[in-house]
């Protein structure tokens, strides 16, 4: 049950554009390519400094294990990013990340939060487990290198 007692060895901190190295590196580790889920450098530079941006780097005895980025506008948030490291893995570091992302927005008064994931990606059991729910599908969302597309799930939850 790790994931319900994240390692408290885990800190979740906030980073601007000086994170993005690190956050890169996760990227690059994280995703499969064949998915097409992974953004590049550019566009994770270019959301930063956008209003209601936030990107949060997981590190454990400082080396970096994932990392969260999130968008809130008006009382809506949206988790546009979750990765963690392959052999950070199945620790918990994900849903602390997850559930920050929900007190966050909680606190700052939002009343829809929303993802969207592939199909098939087990990372839908863990947003279940935070409250998530499937409320629409999207086809052909995510195109793999490869060129084969991918459906996306729209998950949400309301407070
Ligand atoms: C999805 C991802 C972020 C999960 O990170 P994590 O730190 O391992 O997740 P947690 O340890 O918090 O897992 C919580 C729960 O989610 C589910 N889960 C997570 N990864 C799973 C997997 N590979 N297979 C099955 N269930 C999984 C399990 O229910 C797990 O609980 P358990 O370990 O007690 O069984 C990570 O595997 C990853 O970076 N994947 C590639 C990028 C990606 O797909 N991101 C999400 C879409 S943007």
């Amino acid at each position: 049950m790790s994931s319900l007692h994240p390692s408290p060895a885990v800190v979740l901190q906030q980073v601007g554009g000086a994170g993005l190295d690190p956050v890169m590196a996760i990227m690059d580790e994280a995703f499969d390519q064949r998915f097409g889920e992974a953004w590049t450098r550019a566009q994770c530079a270019g959301i930063l400094p956008m209003h209601g941006v936030v990107l949060t780097l997981a590190t454990n005895n400082s080396v970096p294990l994932g990392f969260s980025l999130v968008r809130s506008v008006a009382d809506e948030s949206e988790l546009l990013l979750l990765a963690v490291r392959p052999h950070g893995r199945r620790r918990g570091v994900a849903t602390a990340l997850v559930n920050r992302f929900i007190a966050d927005a909680r606190g700052a008064g939002a009343h829809y939060l929303h993802l969207e994931v592939r199909d098939g990606n087990p990372a839908t059991a863990l947003y279940e487990r935070t409250g998530f729910r499937i409320v629409g599908r999207r086809s052909n969302y995510y195109r793999g290198t490869d060129g084969e597309t991918f459906d996306a799930l729209t998950m949400a939850r309301t407070f």
